[in-house]
């Protein structure tokens, strides 16, 4: 652990199949107004708005309705939520829904006091906020981001063709988060598996960094094989509690920070699926699928002995006999066979993206230096190129 490092978290999560009544316990302490985030429907399809409003109203609150945030979130839709807030003075921001929910609720909450625009202040400058912050608080219905746990906000800007996060400080993390597994039942598989994939995609951006032995690295390794254990089971039943609950706690883990501590962190599958997902506004987890595997083939020489650890301790892979790059590449193929039977995709093209997209992809993706291979412009082309 030769890495030094600061370490909060800020949220206090109530977990479990009974946990939406402690929205009772939590909601005295905001004041009056509360601005009701969510998305396309499925919580109405679910029954989940109407467990939800009628804590709300149980709880006396006024309840100012922002309905319609998609699938990563737009700039539009920012601006939007912004106005609601002002109009009705809110009080607390509360996110009922996956990521895109949760992360446009910290957006919202750091502009509502700001007459800076949004866009330019936080995801084009990444200038932190210096306005009065609006409580975010989340129930979460999909398993994957980590949002719920961090202070993370993804936005897209379609006019640009940009998709950029911003982490935000503790003070923009919910301040609660309520996790009940079965409100992930719902999910359409295709959801379902693109959120294990991100979830198991955050460990590695953390884990394929740095030389040193480090406690994370364990941790990492032992979330990894919780991920993998339970996502099989979760593929052939989607309403195994068991398998739901475990994947729903080792999406927060994965991305709450711990995990990451004392690491460089490498996160260029993320921005990679990022540009992708610019481009094509695809499902996060599945942009990731699609590049993970040509990333990792052309990185695997420059962070060999990690690589062959990730296939001995992740994959099980016997090493008996085997030269390192044997075993890396019997790692990554254990990997390869695990994406496709929970079934995620291996090719952008698949996404939406095209040949003559590649240029425009390649200039929208930050290159970062966390890793082991500072990766060249030709090589984000490779890339790219190898998943079409
Ligand atoms: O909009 P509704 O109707 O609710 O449907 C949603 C949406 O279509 C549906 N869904 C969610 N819960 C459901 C459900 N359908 C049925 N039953 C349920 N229980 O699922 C669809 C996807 O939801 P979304 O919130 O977009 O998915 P996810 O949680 O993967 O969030 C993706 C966003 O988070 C960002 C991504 O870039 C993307 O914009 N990320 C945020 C991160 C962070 N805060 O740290 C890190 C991640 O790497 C990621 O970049
Ligand atoms: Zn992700």
């Amino acid at each position: 652990m030769l890495g030094n490092f600061s370490f909060m978290n800020a949220t206090k999560i109530y977990f479990g199949d009974d946990s939406l009544k402690f929205l009772n316990d939590e909601l005295p302490k905001y004041g009056k107004n509360i601005q009701l985030i969510y998305g396309g429907g499925s919580i109405k399809r679910n029954g989940i708005y109407d467990a939800i409003i009628e804590i709300l109203k149980a709880n006396g609150k006024n309840i100012v309705e922002d309905a319609g945030v998609m699938p990563n979130p737009t700039v539009d839709k920012l601006r939007e939520g912004i106005k609601i807030a002002r109009e009705n003075n809110v009080d607390l921001l509360l996110a009922v829904g996956g990521g895109s929910c949760c992360d446009y609720a910290k957006a919202v909450s750091v502009s509502v006091h700001c007459d800076e625009d949004a866009w330019e202040k936080y995801f084009i400058r990444f200038e932190e906020p210096t306005c009065e912050i609006v409580p975010v608080a989340c129930v979460l219905t999909m398993a994957g981001t980590g949002s719920e746990m961090n202070g993370g906000s993804v936005i897209t800007n379609h006019a640009t063709k940009q998709k950029i996060g911003h982490v935000f400080g503790e003070n923009v993390m919910p301040k609660f988060s309520i996790l009940n597994p079965k409100f992930t039942f719902s999910l359409p598989k295709r959801q379902m598996v693109a959120g294990i994939y991100d979830i198991f995609n955050h460990i590695c951006e953390q884990y394929f960094s740095g030389t040193d032995d480090n406690t994370s690295d364990y941790i990492a390794e032992g979330l990894m094989r919780s991920v993998i254990h339970s996502s099989l089971i979760a593929v052939e039943n989607p309403e195994d509690y068991e398998a739901r609950s475990n994947i729903m706690w080792d999406a927060t883990l994965a991305l709450n920070t711990l995990v990451g501590k004392g690491k460089t962190q490498d996160w260029m599958v993320h921005m990679l699926g990022q540009a992708v997902g610019a481009y094509t506004d695809a499902t996060h987890g599945m942009t990731l699928a699609a590049v993970s595997l040509p990333y990792y083939k052309m990185i695997m020489p420059y962070g060999l002995p990690k690589f062959k650890r990730f296939a001995v301790n992740v994959w099980n892979v016997d090493a008996a006999g085997k030269s390192d790059e044997e075993i890396a590449n019997e790692g990554l193929k254990a990997m390869e066979n695990w994406m496709r039977k929970i079934g995620v995709t291996l090719k952008i093209s698949e996404l939406g993206a095209t040949k003559d997209m590649i240029e425009g992809i390649a200039d929208a993706t930050f290159i970062l230096n966390g890793g082991y291979k500072v990766l060249t412009r030709d090589e984000v082309i490779k890339v790219l190129s190898d998943s079409l």
